[in-house]
């Protein structure tokens, strides 16, 4: 039995997706809302990752874990630390985590240290797994952009080796269909390239119909402008500058070919992971 998180989500949701055909029976969606789990006729069990008891009652029974890191808050490290540690006790043997490319305890992208928690979480508890440490998802960074099109952020000259959300999830599925292969493997899961963001802004607004551009920032000017537009919480704001400036730092930059070796085919460009998400 593979329990699968995060299937009302995009990387979740393509894993259940590449995965039912064949394995709906051996298939479980632990979901927070049973309403909008998507419906491939396989087992579907409710639970928010800081519910332990509920968690644990989710995932008894299943031998394989995918867990999607939660969604930026807070105490997220608190969420999964509670949720990994349901796992372990509901007797799960093998979790496959998605991490972040560079996690680590003083990670320049504030995230990537909840991520270095998650990992560690889940090493203490002596499971199996298998840590997908995915860079910056290629298919949203247009999205950054505001209304005129314009990425802002103190990123400098510095470059992104950003991944297709879809090439994240046909390695999760090439893991899951296999997980004994991938046991205790860490993989780094990047896009075929590094970009700057001046580079992505003109590639994504080429695909996406729109005229696009990169422009530069100060660390204060970042904050000022983010505490200024929404009014957000220090760690919050701290996540969304450090984005960039794990870029400008070249923490971010490492092209692997981790993705072809375990999907089997070449990581999707830019290009490629915009014009499947227009064409879906
Ligand atoms: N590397 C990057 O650039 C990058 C960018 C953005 C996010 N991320 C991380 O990567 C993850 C997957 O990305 P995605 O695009 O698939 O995100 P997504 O479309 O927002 O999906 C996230 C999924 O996780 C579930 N989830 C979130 N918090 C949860 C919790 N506390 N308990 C149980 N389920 C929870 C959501 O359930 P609901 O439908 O119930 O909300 C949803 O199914 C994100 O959750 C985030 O941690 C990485």
């Amino acid at each position: 039995m593979i329990a699968i998180t995060g299937a009302t989500g995009a990387v979740g949701g393509r894993v259940v997706r590449a995965l039912a055909d064949d394995l709906r029976n051996d298939l479980r969606l632990v979901v927070r809302d049973a309403s909008r789990a998507p419906d491939y006729d396989t087992d579907v069990r409710v639970c928010d990752y800081a519910d332990h008891a509920a968690a644990v009652e989710a995932l008894r029974g299943a031998e394989t874990l995918f867990m999607v890191s939660a969604a930026e808050a807070q105490d997220r490290r608190d969420q999964h630390r509670t949720f990994i540690r349901a796992a372990a006790e509901a007797g799960v043997g093998h979790i496959v985590y998605t991490s972040f490319a560079g996690a680590a305890a003083d990670a320049t992208f504030t995230l990537g240290r909840d991520h270095w928690d998650a990992e560690q979480a889940i090493r203490e508890t002596g499971m199996t797994f298998t840590f997908l440490r995915d860079n910056f998802y290629s298919d949203l960074l247009p999205f950054f952009a505001d209304d005129e099109g314009v990425i802002r952020g103190p990123a400098g000259d510095g470059r992104v080796a950003a991944v297709a959300r879809a090439d994240v999830a046909d390695v999760a599925a090439a893991v899951l269909r296999a997980p004994a292969e991938h046991a205790d493997a860490t993989y780094v899961l990047t896009g075929p390239e590094a970009l700057t963001m001046s580079d992505v802004a003109a590639r994504a607004g080429a695909v996406l119909g729109r005229t696009m551009r990169f422009e530069d920032e100060t660390v204060e000017a970042a904050y000022a402008s983010r505490r200024a537009a929404y009014g957000a919480e220090d760690w919050q704001l701290d996540a969304w500058v450090s984005t960039y400036t794990a870029i400008e730092d070249g923490s971010c930059a490492e092209v692997t070919g981790d993705v072809e070796r375990v999907s089997g085919h070449p990581a999707r460009t830019l290009e490629q992971a915009l014009r499947e998400n227009l064409e879906s």
